[in-house]
């Protein structure tokens, strides 16, 4: 290859995962974009190359069944049959009839039950001190998204399970035993999923499998549209969640009277998703460089949304931001179809939590997921003073 921007960021290394944007801070004052010949891919670090990723057609998520083929076959059903994984006319024909579905209304229809949801959890809560992952950014979005979707709640805890264990694949390098828990969760949440998909054949009630069943898409791909529903509809909700929060109680912030202002800023100062990766379908330039036929490009979220070239002050946690163009809900065809139901439980729960625990402090050391891609805690100690 002729003489190209190069990076050599590890991604797995503690110190990095910990606390990547003085990292990211590095290479965007280098380059725009770089390629990582470990990884035999480009990252894309700035603001500008990562929005023209995401919007350029050329660049496309394509997906490949993972191997061995027969023994991941669960896992890979998941995800040749779902809009994220396509590009159109795929893409169209898949996330279409879905955002029919959402937009009917479901997702305002659940804000007074978000909040009362959102109390009930606080209830449970010992104000002496308590783990607010555990006990409320995390039991929120899935209580809420089984809701939307019908899922009885006694599966909750099985959902959690299941999807945690399938987003560990999106990490560099998995290792046997994660892939052996991604394909029996696969197995298990199909099965349920398929279940009640079947019940709403025969006795149709007010829900988004429902409505799912209701339209055009075949069998496998209503499953795979409802596990991609209850999956993202709350992995990367727990996060922004966490992430904002340790954010502002670390600086000894509450979030501004503009609720939706800090809600926004939670999403963009420490992002949640930190890398997706897009393949050129042909030659395409992009900050500087070209992506040839065939090789792929990873665009990175967190380190686009701390570029000073659009951002004020841009590690600085700001309640009130107004001009906060961030990306962490992408952008382009695959803009985050739940983007309206994670705002709408965000602007719910931050104030339900403040409201009830004015004085809410951390009480030791937030446990952090370690991982880069999906990036969070899993642990954050709390009490109120
Ligand atoms: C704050 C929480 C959330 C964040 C930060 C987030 C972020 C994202 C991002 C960055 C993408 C684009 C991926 C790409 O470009 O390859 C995406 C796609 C998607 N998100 Fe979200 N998301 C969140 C919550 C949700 C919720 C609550 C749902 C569903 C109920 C949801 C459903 C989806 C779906 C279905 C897609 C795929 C869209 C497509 O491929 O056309 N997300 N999300």
């Amino acid at each position: 290859m002729p003489s190209v921007p190069t990076t050599s960021l590890d991604l797995g290394d503690p110190d990095l995962v910990a606390d990547p944007y003085p990292y990211f801070a590095q290479e965007r004052a280098r380059h725009r974009v770089a390629w990582h010949e470990g990884m035999q891919m480009w990252l894309a670090f700035d603001h500008a190359s990562v929005s023209a990723v995401q919007r350029d057609r050329r660049l496309g998520r394509i997906w490949k069944d993972k191997e061995p083929t027969d023994y991941l076959e669960p896992f890979n059903l998941l995800h040749r049959n779902q809009m994220m994984e396509n590009e159109p006319p795929a893409h169209t024909r898949l996330r279409r009839p879905v955002a029919r579905a959402f937009a009917r209304g479901h997702v305002e229809r659940l804000r007074p039950r978000v909040r009362q949801l959102a109390e009930q959890l606080l209830d449970e809560t010992d104000p002496a001190g308590f783990d607010v992952i555990g006990g409320y950014a995390e039991p929120l979005p899935v209580l809420v998204i089984a809701e939307l979707l019908g899922v009885p709640f006694e599966h909750a805890d099985d959902l959690r399970t299941w999807s945690q264990a399938i987003v560990r694949m999106y990490e560099p390098a998995p290792t046997s035993e994660v892939v052996d828990a991604a394909v029996a969760a696969a197995v298990d949440f199909a099965a349920l999923v398929r279940e009640l998909a079947d019940e709403r054949r025969v006795r149709p009630a007010d829900d988004l499998i429902t409505d799912l069943v209701g339209t055009e898409l075949s069998g496998d791909e209503v499953v795979a549209a409802a596990v991609l529903l209850l999956n993202a509809g709350h992995e990367a909700s727990v996060n922004v969640f966490g992430n904002g929060l340790v954010a502002m109680l670390e600086r000894g912030l509450r979030p501004a009277d503009d609720v939706p202002a800090t809600v926004e800023e939670m999403l963009r100062f420490d992002s949640a998703l930190q890398l997706f990766e897009r393949t050129a379908v042909e030659p395409v330039e992009v900050g500087g460089i070209t992506v040839e036929a065939g090789e792929k490009i990873a665009v990175l979220l967190g380190s686009a949304n701390r570029d000073p070239e659009v951002f004020d002050e841009p590690e600085v946690f700001d309640p009130a931001r107004s001009n906060n163009p961030h990306l962490a809900f992408g952008v382009g065809v695959h803009f985050c179809l739940g983007a309206p139901l994670a705002r709408m439980e965000l602007a719910e729960s931050l104030p339900a939590l403040f409201e009830r625990f004015g004085d809410l402090r951390l009480d030791g050391t937030p446990e952090s997921r370690g991982t880069f891609t999906l990036r969070g805690y899993h642990r954050v100690p709390v009490a109120v003073a």
